[in-house]
């Protein structure tokens, strides 16, 4: 498996799986099926409702823990020195996979900065082995990257062919902060598996457009976590490893950048309104 080499020296995969919209019901068998494909990283979170699947999934598998990379939330209710640390001992509790590789801040609202000590806390007490962020643009990643003593190691952020991100993942990577693309297939949207590009670049290596679409990130040094219930989708979408885009290919696909979201809108401020009224 490629990884990537946070900057506290913790190897991560760049291919994982993720279980946004996965169903406490078919959460188990997704983190089992998504095991045996040969997934090593999985993307969980507090406001997915399925940890304590995906922790039971994992330690079923039978594969040495250390061998899996696991990543939770915090969701933004449980912002705050003393919630976040209430938070994150219920995440601890709820996977029961002994520590945690990697927690993350889900929104960049709210408490987040109390969010982020309690995350450093926990991370010096090795409960927690690395931490990070999600949905932080440029100007509120380096704020905090330059106020606070752990530096973020990972920003999950939406990134796809059709919202590329070009200028913040470059400015990531300046802060040695790692990119990982949530919606790595734009969740389906931009009729991204029909797309024309994405299909004749695939079938000049035998793969499909969704293949082309994560092989593209990775080849930018770019974490994904495609998200399938179906085992034969995760296979396509780990079936990767085979393969490099060409120099033409990546200027090809820089072409179908829309610079705008496919998903969800952090400058529509009903979004904050709304994001801000979930509580869990
Ligand atoms: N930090 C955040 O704010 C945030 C937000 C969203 C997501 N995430 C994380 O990122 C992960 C991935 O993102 P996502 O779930 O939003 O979207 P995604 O992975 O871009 O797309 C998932 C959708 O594509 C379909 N699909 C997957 N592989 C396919 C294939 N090879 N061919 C055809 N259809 C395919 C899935 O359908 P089926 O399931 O029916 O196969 C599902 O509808 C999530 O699971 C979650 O872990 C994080």
């Amino acid at each position: 498996m490629e990884e990537v080499v946070l900057n506290n020296g913790e190897k991560m995969p760049l291919l994982g799986y993720g279980v946004f919209q996965v169903n406490n019901e078919d959460a188990y068998r997704c983190v089992k099926d998504a095991l045996e494909v040969g997934y090593r990283l999985i993307d969980t979170a507090a406001a997915y409702g399925n940890e304590e699947e995906v922790g039971k999934a994992i330690r079923d598998s039978g594969i040495p823990r250390s061998e899996i990379f696991v990543t939770t939330k915090i969701w933004m209710s449980d912002f705050g020195d003393e919630k976040t640390e209430l938070a994150l001992e219920k995440a601890l509790k709820k996977l029961d996979i002994g520590y945690i590789d990697l927690v993350i801040l889900h929104q960049a609202y709210a408490d987040y900065y109390g969010a982020y000590r309690a995350l450093e806390k926990f991370y010096k007490a090795g409960k927690i082995k690395a931490i990070g962020v999600s949905n932080f643009y440029p100007e509120r990643l380096l704020d905090l990257y330059l106020n606070m003593e752990v530096k973020p190691m990972v920003n999950q952020v939406e990134c796809h062919p059709f919202y590329q991100k070009e200028f913040d993942i470059n400015e990531m990577k300046k802060l040695g902060v790692v990119p990982m693309a949530w919606g790595p297939l734009a969740e389906g949207g931009h009729d991204i598996f029909n797309n024309s590009i994405l299909v004749k670049i695939g079938k000049k290596y035998g793969k499909t457009a969704a293949q082309v679409a994560l092989r593209w990130n990775m080849d930018r040094g770019v974490i994904v976590i495609p998200k399938s219930t179906h085992k034969e989708r995760m296979e396509q979408n780990f079936d990767i490893l085979d393969f490099k885009l060409s120099e033409e290919d990546m200027n090809e696909i820089k072409k179908l950048d829309t610079g705008k979201t496919e998903i969800i809108d952090h400058f529509n401020l009903d979004v904050v309104r709304m994001l801000n009224s979930v509580k869990i």
